[in-house]
């Protein structure tokens, strides 16, 4: 039996007592309310980046529509009174089915940025994805969150031996898991990005993993590539300073900074990526490996076939393709394909509720995505503190009120 409360009935008297004296949470609870307060609040820049997604955003809507469809039955009378939220994944227990996901640029909406999100998710004991589009080198933040777990989240650059200065320093910094995003070999074609014509990288934000990295600064070129376009207008003061902000903070001169921004869009991706390299990074690692953007059962299947530990079904928040299947709906059958691979999902997920979905549809574990960026735009590290306690909070009461003690072993009989 627990004898303190379950962080289900903890948060609704961290949040109802204090509502006796008339205060109420600055970061709303409702996932709605959430996201609007904190798109007010951030840059129309910023606010396009984070909120928005690929074409007409018709994969978001689908990201959400497929957990509307899925509806529990719930069960009774079933001693509820303990639960575990633990779930375990490579050899580590976590505190909950829920790691924050790889999200990049995050000083668009906050100063301390991902540093911020670390000291709450350690907090909080949760695991956190460092991205590799992160605003904070993997070094500082692995430092802000003691013995918690963190994974590093690798885009593969055109630059081997950038990709093997990046693992072996995520192997130093603590990280326990390598996860390479693969749907992200190119970016996708969002209009809300375009009709503001802002690409944060241009400016030198979202560069920290290569900026503080010696490979990548050692094939800076001397002089900024030409790409035979000029920026003209205000716009390019403001992106001047924030490219001197960056020489400082890595300790380059502007010049190359610029060079490195160059660099950058040159070798960012790999649209040529095939299995061959998945194998090339089993030799690179003893790190579990990740696949994240996996949707196909055959991928799932090959994934196996090339010593892969892992999957994550994600469409990327829906910021790729505009039409694609839900992430919800592809995890069953990437699942069956995955021969009791873990495997882990987001894209969508924006309540406690949707994590025992997730769940009960298989996946072992879920990333969390916008939601914390929303918590972090409102009020820092606190902010996403909040929005993780909520969301556990939720899937603690979600699974005592369907009938269950264990977040882990969840299966399809949640759904009747
Ligand atoms: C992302 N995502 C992402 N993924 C990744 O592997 N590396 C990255 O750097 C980023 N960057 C990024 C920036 C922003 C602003 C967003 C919203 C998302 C995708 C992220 O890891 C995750 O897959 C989605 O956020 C999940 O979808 P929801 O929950 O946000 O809808
Ligand atoms: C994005 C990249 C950074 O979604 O993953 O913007």
């Amino acid at each position: 039996m627990t004898t303190s409360p379950s962080p289900g009935r903890l948060r609704q008297m961290q949040i109802y007592v204090p509502g006796v004296g008339g205060a109420r949470p600055r970061v709303p609870v409702a996932p709605d309310a959430l996201e609007a307060k904190a798109a007010a609040a951030m840059s129309p820049v910023a606010a396009a980046y984070i909120v928005g997604g690929a074409g007409m955003e018709s994969t978001m809507r689908a990201n959400r529509a497929a957990f509307d469809r899925h509806r529990f039955v719930p069960r009774v009378l079933n001693d509820v009174s303990a639960r575990d939220l633990s779930v375990e994944l490579f050899g580590r227990r976590h505190a909950a089915p829920v790691l924050l996901a790889p999200i990049g640029v995050l000083e668009m909406v906050h100063s301390e940025a991902d540093l911020a999100v670390a000291r709450a998710a350690a907090a909080e004991g949760i695991g956190y994805v460092f991205s590799n589009q992160a605003s904070v080198a993997m070094e500082k933040t692995a430092a802000a969150m003691g013995t918690a777990p963190r994974w590093f989240q690798l885009y593969w650059s055109s630059d081997d031996g950038f990709v093997r200065s990046l693992v072996s320093r995520a192997e130093a910094c603590g990280c326990e898991a390598i996860v390479v995003t693969l749907d992200t070999t190119l970016l996708g074609w969002r209009p809300r990005d375009l009709d503001k014509a802002s690409l944060p990288f241009l400016k030198g934000q979202g560069l920290a993993q290569y900026l503080s990295d010696p490979v990548f600064r050692a094939a800076i070129p001397a002089k900024p590539p030409e790409t035979g376009v000029k920026p003209k207008g205000l716009g390019v003061i403001e992106a001047l300073l924030s490219l001197r902000r960056k020489g400082r903070e890595f300790g380059l001169p502007i010049g190359q900074v610029r060079a490195a921004v160059g660099h950058f869009v040159a070798t960012y991706s790999r649209p040529d990526l095939t299995w061959a390299d998945i194998s090339r990074l089993r030799q690179m690692t003893k790190l579990p490996i990740l696949l994240k953007g996996v949707r196909h059962g055959d991928d799932a299947r090959l994934a196996r076939e090339h010593g892969v530990d892992g999957l994550v079904v994600s469409n990327h928040g829906g910021r790729q393709v505009d039409g694609e299947i839900a992430t919800l709906d592809a995890l069953p059958g990437v699942v069956a394909a995955a021969g009791g691979m873990p495997v882990l999902m987001d894209s969508g997920i924006r309540s406690g509720a949707d994590v025992a979905k997730a769940l009960g549809l298989g996946a072992r574990a879920v990333l969390l995505g916008r939601p914390y960026v929303y918590g972090l735009a409102l009020a820092g590290q606190a902010g996403v503190g909040e929005v993780i306690r909520n969301i556990v909070a939720e899937l603690d009461l979600t699974l005592a009120l369907i009938g269950r003690t264990r977040a882990e072993g969840l299966t399809g009989d949640v759904f009747g």
